[in-house]
């Protein structure tokens, strides 16, 4: 089927009073995302950025800078005043066509328009295309998304006709007893025919006892001038669950990581005990890596095949590469893992930490804005902070890089092969060659040559017959 053109209207200006939150209500994150965003990407699959118009109100700053990225327009709502007030001021932008300004084409009039709302996050492309088809085939003026619940409340009642069309739409506030008990609910998922839509949308009152303008109210305005309104029913009300407060954020949360664990384990990875583990949207990991209960896999994270990713660890905008291994409780955030290098228990990696090929990093190690080379062992307790470390380097334990003399960071370099003894303190700017040593407890604060034996400790004394002497006192 060729589809008319499409446009979307998003209405996100909404205060969203019932979360009791400073922030705007569609900036709440499930999913590791915005909720505004997940509409958007829904969105964006029945039409092209510029075609997606989102209204904005409360902190419309903030939420316009956090979408910036996705290329939508936006309009203002400054007082906010309802569903159909907020569609209201998107008129413009929706009817006069971005490339020439000047008139309203014959082919807007004709289009479509989907209008959605910024707090239903868990929509799915394919309910939108759907949607977008059955109005696409239909003579009706618009088609609704409904669904049936168990528990109606805090949503708008369908009213149906007895040829099953929509003949209006009771908010909840506003229900008779009788109304109250119709299970059938409005989604808040439309899809217009433009030209009715705008012909009749002014003819909305804020006759209801919160003196807002609803956009609901159009399903019985049209039907009076004779146009017929259609439900398409949605028989799996999860995707339709619209977020009100924080009880159902976290239903939506819990929704959305369900589906990407479903999602990696249909294409490969083992996941115990799915219910614990916390993986954003963006994530991605490839076949046969396992990962165990109670793991957060955050932000742009993309972990390789064949990893290992144990109990209570974090990985946040991290890459690993293939048959990584990391062990318990480790924190890595916005860092690199080269293929077959093992990382933890207990270790942290930061800020651009770049470990190489078969490296170790054991526990309690932390790594900062620092790369180690291939094969290089950290093993225990130490700090590397902006330093570069060759290939098969050994850190002894308790090794410190002192990078900071409180006002500027220094860098530590470390030739291939070189190997730091157990509580060494390198103090930065500092160069040790290839191959040198380095022997334990070493304060080292000047270059170490190529293949050389650098000490730096107070030299140990041993007093025979000592302790007997003592005694005899
Ligand atoms: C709305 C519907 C209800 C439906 C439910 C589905 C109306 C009047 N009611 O109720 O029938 O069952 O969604 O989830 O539409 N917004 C603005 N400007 C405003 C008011 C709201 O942009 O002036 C935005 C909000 O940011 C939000 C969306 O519109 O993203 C919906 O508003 P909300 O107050 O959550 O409506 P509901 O009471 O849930
Ligand atoms: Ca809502």
């Amino acid at each position: 089927m060729n589809s008319p053109r499409t446009q979307v209207v998003i209405l996100a200006a909404g205060l969203g009073t019932r979360m009791r939150s400073k922030r705007a209500k569609v900036l709440h994150r499930a999913g590791g995302m915005t909720l505004i965003e997940h509409v958007i990407a829904a969105a964006r699959q029945v039409a092209d950025a510029e075609s997606i118009v989102t209204v904005t109100g409360h902190q419309a700053d903030h939420v316009e800078k956090v979408l910036a990225h996705s290329g939508v327009r936006f309009v203002r709502q400054t007082e906010q005043k309802g569903t159909g007030h907020a569609l209201e001021c998107a008129r413009l932008a929706v009817t006069i066509p971005v490339t020439s300004p000047a008139a309203t084409s014959p082919e807007n009039a004709d289009g479509l328009v989907m209008v959605l709302y910024g707090d239903t996050p868990l929509l799915s492309a394919a309910t939108l295309l759907r949607l977008r088809d059955a109005q696409a085939r239909s003579d009706a003026a618009t088609t609704l998304i409904t669904t049936t619940l168990a528990d109606p409340s805090g949503y708008g009642r369908v009213i149906l006709s007895a040829d099953g069309d929509v003949r209006a739409i009771v908010e909840d506030k506003v229900c008779t007893a009788d109304q109250r008990a119709i299970r059938i609910i409005n989604s808040g998922i439309y899809c217009f025919r433009a030209g009715p839509l705008w012909e009749h949308l002014a003819e909305i009152e804020p006759d209801n006892s919160a003196h807002e303008y609803y956009l609901t109210d159009m399903a019985a305005i049209l039907s009076s001038h004779g146009h017929r309104v259609e439900s398409l029913h949605i028989d799996d009300p999860a995707e339709l669950l619209g977020i009100n407060t924080r009880i159902e954020l976290a239903d939506a949360d819990r929704i959305l990581r369900g589906r990407k664990a479903d999602e990696l384990m249909l294409s490969g990875v083992t996941i115990e005990r799915p219910e614990t583990v916390s993986i954003d949207t963006q994530v991605r990991a490839g076949g046969d890596t396992i990962i165990e209960p109670f793991v957060r896999l955050l932000g742009s994270t993309i972990i390789g095949e064949d990893c290992h990713i144990c109990a209570g660890s974090i990985l946040e905008n991290t890459v690993l590469g293939d048959r990584v291994v990391v062990k318990p409780y480790s924190m890595i955030a916005d860092s690199r893992v080269e293929t077959g290098a093992q990382i933890g228990p207990f270790a942290r990696l930061r800020m651009n930490a770049e470990i190489g090929e078969d490296a170790r990093i054991g526990n309690f190690v932390e790594v900062k804005k620092s790369r180690v080379g291939k094969s290089a062992k950290a093993q225990h307790l130490a700090y590397l902070g902006d330093a570069h470390i060759g290939d098969r380097v050994n850190i002894g334990a308790g090794t410190i890089t002192c990078n900071y003399d409180g006002e500027k960071k220094h860098e530590t370099s470390i030739g291939k092969g070189a190997f730091i003894g157990s509580n060494s303190t390198l103090v930065a700017p500092i160069e040790i060659g290839k191959d040198s040593y380095v022997g334990a407890g070493s304060v080292v604060t000047d270059a170490v040559p190529d293949g050389a034996l650098a000490i730096g400790r107070g030299r140990q004394v041993n007093k025979e017959g000592w302790t007997a002497k003592r005694k005899k006192k």
